[in-house]
């Protein structure tokens, strides 16, 4: 990683942004997480989350399928990986895009309210179709963690109130182009905590049996979302996927002939990203030091959508190609910033670093999800950053897409 994006710096005089991802490590990762799980689980992948070709393509081999929420992600699996199961899900859905799932053949639709139902089911008659669906349940959960990132058990615009479902079920009974597979939690992001997170979906599992038995249900999946964290403050305390995994046996068994679906994006793809800015000043301000970097918020807004110091290191480049000076910082406390003509492009803030001058490359680790994709990228009419994939068979050469495009090795 370090060697090639300090072999990208030196390819030009003008300072470079970029990223740069890992996909051997990628593919190994996904194939670690695929063969720790569970048999009675399968292991989707959110390509909201990161949905570049690169990374979709080294994920497809491994994971059960990919969850899409937007016609255009949907465009983009089904045309790309036809082979690939997809799912689809996410509030607001379109009527050409319930029509647009259908026809492209997904395997399940995550139904956000009643009246998304009712439009599912006119577009399936309509069409002479019969949808599998899931109904995305928001549930009150008595211990919730506290994340950032909360999308349910409390009032949010995601899924139906859990005391709607029955009010859905006997709906359900009436429309058998509709046909329900089971039910979907997502409840949030950023757990970081597996047996939070196990006692969180032993609770989604309490409610589907307590459904199942009441209502005679012979529902066969349950789909408990994604959410798993990525610990950007210490990143040496990761989520203890192990733990989770044994819990997973011990929960999965509690409802048999069920499938335990679990989608997930910051935790399979966070990790093989890394994001490159090179450093163009240094400048004490009012008593705070500030490092001027390539690129910023606009191409790596995780950070700021946040509100972390992100991971970095100072990788040393020693050329320097200019007639002027360097200016440089021995050490201390700095604040790392972007171009941005706003006090909010800041991805760290007023941490400690060693030496660091005008030219180094800062390398920001667990850029790989919710970067790029999330980011304000129009904002100001920067150059967009390069994008560098190290291939799964390449062992080491660099492979470039995006702006340019020539191969560096
Ligand atoms: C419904 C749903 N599933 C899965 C995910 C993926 O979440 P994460 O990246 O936290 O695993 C999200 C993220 O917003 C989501 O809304």
């Amino acid at each position: 990683m370090r060697a090639a994006a300090l072999k990208l710096a030196a390819t030009t005089p003008e300072p470079i942004s970029a990223y740069v991802y890992d996909l051997a490590a990628l593919d190994e990762h996904a194939a670690w997480l695929r063969a720790t799980l569970p048999a009675a689980c399968e292991l989707f992948y959110a390509v909201k989350a990161n949905p570049e070709p690169r990374i979709l393509e080294t994920l497809a081999p491994h994971v059960d399928g990919f969850e899409v929420a937007s016609g255009g992600e949907l465009a983009q699996v089904s045309a790309r990986f036809p082979q690939v199961p997809v799912i689809f899900g996410g509030p607001g859905k379109t009527d050409s895009e319930l029509a647009q799932a259908l026809e492209a053949g997904a395997e399940v639709l995550h139904v956000e309210s009643r009246s998304e139902l009712e439009r599912l089911a006119w577009t399936a008659r309509s069409r002479g179709r019969v949808a599998a669906v899931l109904l995305r349940v928001n549930l009150r959960v008595g211990d919730l963690p506290d994340t950032p990132l909360t999308m349910g058990g409390r009032p949010t615009p995601f899924g139906i109130d859990a005391a709607e479902i029955p009010g859905c079920l006997a709906w359900l009974e009436q429309h058998p182009e509709l046909q329900l597979r089971g039910f979907h939690f997502h409840l949030l992001s950023h757990q970081l905590d597996a047996r939070a997170h196990l006692r969180l979906l032993a609770a989604y599992a309490e409610q589907v049996r307590a459904w199942q038995s009441r209502y005679g249900l012979t529902t066969d999946l349950l789909n408990v979302g994604g959410g798993i964290g990525v610990n950007y403050r210490n990143p040496a305390q990761s989520f203890d996927w192990s733990t989770f995994c044994t819990g997973m046996q011990a929960l999965t068994a509690t409802l048999p002939g069920v499938r335990w679906r679990l989608e997930l994006g910051r935790f399979v793809t966070a990790g093989c990203g890394y994001y490159a800015m090179q450093v163009i000043d240094l400048k004490h301000n009012l008593g705070e030091a500030f490092v001027v970097a390539r690129g910023g918020t606009h191409q790596f807004r995780t950070p700021a959508a946040q509100g972390h110091n992100h991971p970095f290191e100072v990788l040393a480049v020693d050329s320097w190609p200019h007639a002027y000076s360097r200016v440089e910082l021995a050490g201390g406390l700095v604040t790392v910033v972007g171009q941005l003509c706003t006090p909010k492009d800041v991805l760290a803030r007023r941490v400690p670093v060693g030496r660091v001058r005008a030219g180094d490359l800062l390398l920001f680790s667990l850029a790989g999800a919710y970067a790029w994709n999330i980011s304000h990228q129009q904002f100001l009419s920067h150059p967009a950053p390069q994008m560098v994939f190290l291939a799964v068979d390449q062992g080491g050469p660099v492979q470039q897409e995006g702006t340019r495009r020539e191969e560096l090795c």
